[in-house]
């Protein structure tokens, strides 16, 4: 169905020798670099020795059973790190610092939506998660079982995380904006045996509700052919708004966890025990559910967290702005941070609610030092304009990240001007959900950065920009991302799938044993990695990916839709935004208005797959161009939601169709 031209979804060549002749450098602060946790020295030490340097930050790690073994690639891609140490992964983001006298830190400065605010320290985390261990234990969850966590940004759903895998099950947080279908597309392909949850979540000033998602994805089973596995709902109280209830399923989280015993010992676990299973889109309309193993991850997660946030844990507040739904929630602000014992702050609500400089409210309240968010928010703030910033004191931070999607040079200057008071480093960090922790990243306090390129591969990780063949490209030239040595937080895995495992990231580069990621980018004179975005029909909104597959599915299961194409725009401040051709039968034509057609579908693909998804603009069109063979050329509609001229026509069976689709959607 596709048309996988290369450089589908990329930045345009003109834009690209712009970046790359970026003559903006800027180097450590002094101050800055004096006290920097990352070395030149990391450089030379993981070169020296990939494996012996892994083995050393694992080491950083506290395990039951020490590992003999680092690194087992006789079996690519099926890589096994620290494969006979033993550890468990929530005894090392809590008990150890609880039992080093370290109990008293908070761990989590919890601001909700309204303004309501609980400062947890590690003792009482702890405490949490053994009396959520013993309950998930109660009601029969064991290692290996399976349990999705749908709730809103709050301390109960870190906490669930850590329950879960404490006690050597494996958790799928799905993200609280996703539809009760995509919930239950979920929950069925993991087999979960539990859902957690919450009645509902502050979000833009109302209470949004989640349990009612829960309740409609377990329902509703008739013709599915789906055997239910979920056991139990555990519910936590949080938006007080009115929920239906399972007796017998249902369980509130107040009448359990609180009355639960706080003594539950960690057992360890093999460091290549499943963790989690992320979902994400790929390139059809399921989603693929990414498997995450213990020892490896962690060990990256910390790691990375530490050299690339700079993470001081006595003196920093920490913020990581992604939701617990995302990669970026899992590894920077559940499992990073509470491995390395950092205080962060964990916000539930929106960035402009109740005012747009609610944000900038929160780091001078709690007085942040490192800020980690996404271009998009970056963009949507200086769209606000600079005055709302300005309103607070922001002289607290001292390093600023970004991550998600590729940071324009402007953005960045804004950033670090604005947000960074001229001074903070900007660490631009590449990573995906596959890839567990961040791959390609400046190191703050070390590195010269450079406004717009992610930079250079993070000690211990070796990368590469490849043409076609897999061949080297060189400076000044564009290719393929690859990942070409295995690394620690690596995906061990599709959930269920391990042919698309293969298919996916190594068949292409099977001859070298690259994987390959999936993006664009350019080496620049200095060996500098611009990411260019997707090469292949994965979008990229806001940071959140999303895949044209499951959105065109989404749009033809409506009744009124014949066909539908989704492509990628580029969108000034949500990076790329979802872009509809939809070709209406011919009786819902006649009986409805393009415009009311329109909406309708907007909101149907909100409901199908969640509000992210919803199309920026559905085009109800005549015809759709197609080549003679019948795949849909997306690159020509790509070119009309973007407002530019069409490409070439020429391998159109009908090169007629692009002037008719062009006068419908003026
Ligand atoms: O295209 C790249 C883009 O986000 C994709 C991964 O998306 P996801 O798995 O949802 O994880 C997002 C958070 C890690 C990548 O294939 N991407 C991520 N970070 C950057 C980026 N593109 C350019 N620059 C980045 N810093």
């Amino acid at each position: 169905m596709s048309d996988q031209t290369p450089t589908s979804n990329q930045t345009p060549r003109s834009q690209i020798d712009h970046l790359l002749n970026e003559d903006r450098r800027f180097a450590p602060p002094p101050e800055f670099a004096a006290n920097a946790i990352a070395t030149e020295e990391l450089y030379a030490e993981a070169s020296a020795d990939r494996e012996a340097f892994w083995a050393e930050q694992a080491r950083a790690l506290h395990w039951h059973k020490p590992f003999t073994e680092v690194l087992d690639w006789s079996n690519p891609p099926f890589a096994q790190w620290f494969a006979d140490g033993e550890l468990n992964v929530a005894y090392n983001c809590l008990d150890r610092h609880v039992e080093a006298g370290n109990g008293d830190r908070v761990a989590l400065l919890w601001e909700g939506e309204p303004g309501d605010e609980r400062r947890v320290t590690y003792a009482e985390l702890t405490d949490e998660v053994k009396r959520l261990a013993n309950v998930l234990q109660g009601l029969g969850i064991g290692e290996g079982d399976r349990v999705a966590i749908y709730m809103p940004m709050i301390p109960e759903a870190v906490a669930a995380m850590l329950a879960v895998v404490r006690i050597g099950a494996i958790h799928s947080v799905v993200f609280g904006g996703f539809s009760a279908d995509s919930l239950r597309a979920r929950i069925d392909d993991a087999g979960a045996k539990l859902v957690i949850t919450a009645d509902g979540g502050y979000r833009k000033g109302k209470v949004s509700p989640l349990k009612p998602a829960v309740d409609m994805a377990l329902s509703d089973r008739n013709g599915s052919g789906v055997q239910e596995t979920v056991e139990h709902v555990l519910v936590v109280k949080r938006g007080e708004n009115e929920v239906e209830w399972t007796d017998g399923r249902d369980i509130w989280w107040h009448d359990v966890v609180p009355q639960a015993s706080a003594d539950h010992a960690a057992k360890a676990f093999p460091a290549e025990n499943p963790l989690f299973i992320l979902y994400t889109s790929g390139t059809t309309g399921k989603p693929k559910g990414i498997l995450h193993t213990s020892g490896g991850y962690l060990t990256q997660s910390a790691f990375t967290n530490k050299i690339v946030h700079d993470i001081h844990p006595e003196t920093d507040v920490y913020w990581c702005t992604a939701d617990i739904g995302w990669i970026t929630g899992h590894t920077y602000v559940t499992y990073g941070p509470l491995a390395n014992g950092a205080t962060q702050v964990l916000y539930e609500g929106t960035p402009d609610t109740p005012h747009p400089g609610r944000w900038w409210e929160i780091v001078q309240k709690y007085g942040v030092t490192i800020l980690y968010t996404a271009p998009t928010a970056i963009r949507s703030f200086m769209k606000i304009g600079r005055s709302v910033p300005k309103q607070f004191d922001l002289s607290s931070l001292r390093l600023l990240g970004s991550v998600g999607e590729p940071i324009n040079p402007e953005a960045w200057m804004w950033y670090r001007k604005v947000i960074g008071g001229k001074t903070a480093p900007i660490v631009d960090t590449w990573w995906q959900t596959e890839t567990g922790a961040i791959m390609v990243s400046a190191l703050p306090g070390v590195t010269e950065t450079k406004p717009g390129s992610a930079q250079v591969p993070l000690p211990g990780i070796s990368i590469d920009v490849v043409d076609e063949d897999g061949t080297h490209v060189g400076s000044g030239n564009g290719g393929l991302l690859v990942v070409t040595e295995p690394w620690p937080s690596m995906l061990r895995g599709i959930w269920g799938d391990p042919d698309r495992f293969v298919e996916t990231y190594w068949d292409k580069f099977r001859a070298q044993g690259y994987y390959f990621a999936g993006d664009g980018a350019r080496l620049d004179d200095d060996g500098d990695v611009w990411f260019l975005g997707r090469v292949d029909d994965v979008m990229n909104v806001s940071g959140h990916r999303l895949s044209t597959t499951e959105i065109e599915s989404a749009l033809v299961a409506h009744e009124a839709t014949a066909e539908a194409a989704v492509v990628g725009a580029s969108d000034e401040t949500t990076g790329q935004a979802v872009v509809a051709f939809v070709i209406i039968k011919q009786s819902y034509l006649n009986e409805n208005s393009a415009e009311g057609l329109s909406n309708t579908l907007r909101l149907w693909v909100g409901e199908q797959i969640g509000p992210i998804a919803r199309p920026r603009d559905v085009y109800i069109v005549g015809e759709l161009p197609k080549t003679r063979s019948g795949k849909i050329m997306r690159r020509l509609l790509r070119d009309v939601a973007e407002g530019r001229e069409v490409g070439d026509t020429t391998t159109l069976a009908d090169t007629a169709v692009m002037s008719v689709i062009s006068a419908q959607v003026k």
